[in-house]
């Protein structure tokens, strides 16, 4: 066959096919299907008292319940701010910290976006999703999974502070996202208190004639710190339990499934012995941490992040990351994860780093910038 166009031909070939919204595949097929993940997430961190002083001064000019749905000052990734992406901590997940103050109520509502909670300071509130209270404790991961109904109450006396952890980016990427206040403000409780925590602790029992529901929603609502840290303990007294890149890690299940505690958001807690570091590796699925206890740095992608208790940041998809426990104590990673996405749309894989005994060379050392 023979190819007799002009180059003016060819060149107006082009240009009427952008007219006529067509395009050719020869010349971009290699940005639409990359030879690895293309990203824009930033890897980030915030620290803890940036971030409670403006959830405390948030509680000096609004009311949850009165003002506002929720008091809750969010996790902003700059790259995805730049597209116009308001309240993504990476392409998918959301992070915010919500802040009830004693006496205060969060009336009850659901959405199709799934939730967690991780209890960062405080006691004496509860959530209730679909009813059934549970007390908040530092360290407690909380689920309400997508379309449960869910409020808050605070009876303590001091200020409660947690992070909600949500699927914000994916559900809006995929045009999903639907939200309902409860008419008449909440949700009818049920008399039992922690029941779904209690029923599973020692053994599993139901009412006789109860409707079993293996599956969805988890059987438990609150994962308590208590049980978590027990595990790691157990886990870190042997290392033949040690995961390379992860240190003692534990991920929070549904045990009627075996499968992620929440279907769509991933939650891990890990432990890293003083000293310890661990190996880099890198994955599809992106995540974002949160430092329960502890003092060292995560590097990733060759930048050094410096973390102590309670500051968050964001690990991007693809990127090498390794941890190191600077401290003399133990430290507690808590992270939400998109991974049960990734792995039911069979799009997970991950690669370890072979250099340098798996270590990054560290380039760089964060510092906070603000967006101009
Ligand atoms: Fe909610
Ligand atoms: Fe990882």
């Amino acid at each position: 066959m023979s190819r007799e166009k002009s180059e003016e031909e060819v060149n107006q070939y082009y240009e009427n096919m952008k007219r006529d919204l067509v395009g050719p595949l020869w010349h971009d097929l290699g940005h639409m299907v990359t030879k690895e993940p293309v990203h824009d997430v930033e890897p980030y961190l915030w620290k803890w008292e940036t971030i409670r002083d403006y959830a405390l001064t948030a509680g000096e000019i609004l009311e949850p319940g009165k003002d506002a749905e929720r008091r809750v000052v969010y996790l902003q990734n700059p790259s995805l701010l730049k597209r116009g992406l308001v309240g993504y901590g990476t392409h998918t997940l959301y992070a915010g910290i919500q802040l009830l103050l004693p006496g205060e109520m969060a009336p009850s509502h659901h959405h199709s976006q799934t939730a967690v909670r991780f209890i960062i300071e405080g006691d004496g509130a509860y959530t209730a999703v679909n009813g059934e209270r549970s007390y908040m404790e530092r360290g407690d991961m909380i689920l309400t999974p997508a379309w449960t109904w869910h409020e808050h109450k605070h009876e303590g006396t001091e200020p409660m502070f947690w992070m909600d952890g949500l699927d914000v980016g994916l559900v809006r990427t995929l045009a999903a996202s639907f939200f309902e206040p409860y008419e008449g403000g909440f949700y009818p409780e049920e008399p039992e208190k922690n029941y779904s925590a209690e029923k599973l602790a020692g053994g599993a029992f139901a009412p006789k004639g109860e409707e079993k529901k293996p599956g969805y929603p988890s059987p438990i609502f609150n994962y308590r710190w208590e049980r978590a840290q027990y595990e790691l303990q157990r886990l870190s007294e042997s290392q033949d339990n040690e995961d390379p890149y992860d240190a003692y890690a534990v991920e929070y299940i549904n045990p009627t499934t075996g499968g992620p505690a929440d279907s769509r958001i991933g939650t891990m807690m890990q432990k890293l012995l003083p000293g310890q570091d661990t190996k880099a590796h890198r994955h599809v699925h992106s995540a974002i941490y949160h430092v329960l206890e502890g003092k060292g740095y995560t590097v990733i992608n060759g930048e050094k992040f410096e973390w102590a208790k309670g500051d968050f940041f964001i690990l991007p998809p693809w990127s090498w990351h390794e941890h190191v426990n600077e401290g003399t104590e133990d430290a507690y990673l808590f992270s939400i994860n998109d991974k049960p996405v990734m792995e039911k749309l069979e799009l997970e894989f991950g690669e370890t780093y072979k250099e340098n005994n798996g270590r990054q060379k560290i380039e760089k050392t964060f510092e906070p910038s603000a967006i101009v």
